[in-house]
């Protein structure tokens, strides 16, 4: 956990312009109420008004606290670089209802809730047992409380984590050294390929994230549903682009692609705490 805390406070992510806005009508995705009603075809009530952003990274606050001017919300992250690049956010931009907390989502006694929402977007794969981090939101959610998790899909990831792998065969830990390896590379080699390619592969946070982390695990279609299984979690829907909204026909959908060698998604679930789970 230290590398990845570590990993993390030379490497907020991501890190995008502190005056970079968005209009309060891109985010009505993260709305609470709006979920709520949605999936639980009520209104919201008062006492569930509490939002965690578990792993927020330095940019999440923000739109959260947009979406959700009328509830409270927890931001925790284990890194110390990533709360304050984030707590600037959203003070620039008079976000004002968010707590910021530096600790880990291990740790029962930290944030404990209840909270009617909880993200986790992109933060699962980077801890050693992610079934422990899932139970351990699943503490801190109220009855019929939500939860939106990412995780890394073996499709989309593959050629990323190969890259990943070699890199920290040859002991490449940082991105000066990254970078001058590129350079060195013969044009066409599979790792130029790579680095060439990945998503957000021209900023620092981008190219870190995917290559210099110390810790990922990603999920074939098969190694998802066990872990929903185990978590006693409701999966209400997928979110991912192109996502079908019946999701035993996504479920097959992804088999299928995944069998195929052209899943290049990761995996973006929303899960529900059922009252008697
Ligand atoms: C890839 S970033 C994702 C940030 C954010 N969720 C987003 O979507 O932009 C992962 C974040 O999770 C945090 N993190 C990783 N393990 C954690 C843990 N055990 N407890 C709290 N935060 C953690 C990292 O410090 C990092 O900021």
């Amino acid at each position: 956990m230290d590398a990845v805390r570590q990993h993390y406070e030379i490497y907020p992510y991501p890190r995008y312009p502190l005056l970079a806005s968005i209009r309060r009508s891109d985010t009505s995705h993260l709305k609470l109420s709006r979920l709520w009603a949605r999936w639980n075809g009520c209104k919201l009530p008062k006492a569930n008004r509490q939002i965690l952003i578990a792993g927020c990274g330095s940019f999440a606050p923000y739109p959260f606290s947009l979406a959700n001017p009328d509830c409270r919300i927890t931001a925790l992250d284990l890194s110390a670089a990533t709360i304050k690049r984030a707590r600037l956010h959203c003070l620039l931009h008079l976000r004002l209802n968010v707590r910021f907390v530096v600790g880990n989502l291990l740790d029962s006694q930290t944030a404990p809730g209840p909270f009617g929402l909880i993200d986790a977007y992109g933060v699962l794969h980077h801890l050693p047992d992610p079934l422990a981090g899932l139970l351990a939101l699943k503490q801190r959610m109220t009855g019929n409380g939500l939860l939106r998790i990412m995780l890394y899909s073996h499709g989309a990831r593959s050629g990323t984590e190969a890259a990943r792998r070699a890199l920290r065969r040859l002991q490449v830990q940082d991105l000066p050294t990254l970078e001058a390896l590129y350079k060195r590379l013969p044009q066409g080699s599979r790792l130029a390929e790579r680095l060439g390619e990945t998503p957000e592969g021209n900023t620092d946070h981008g190219l870190a994230d995917a290559f210099l982390h110390p810790q990922v695990t990603v999920y074939r279609v098969a190694e998802l549903k066990p872990l929903i299984t185990a978590s006693g979690l409701e999966l209400l829907v997928f979110s991912h682009p192109g996502a079908l909204t019946d999701t035993a026909t996504e479920w097959q959908r992804l088999s299928l692609q995944e069998a195929n060698g052209d899943l290049d998604t990761n995996f973006v679930l929303l899960l529900r705490k059922t009252t008697t789970a």
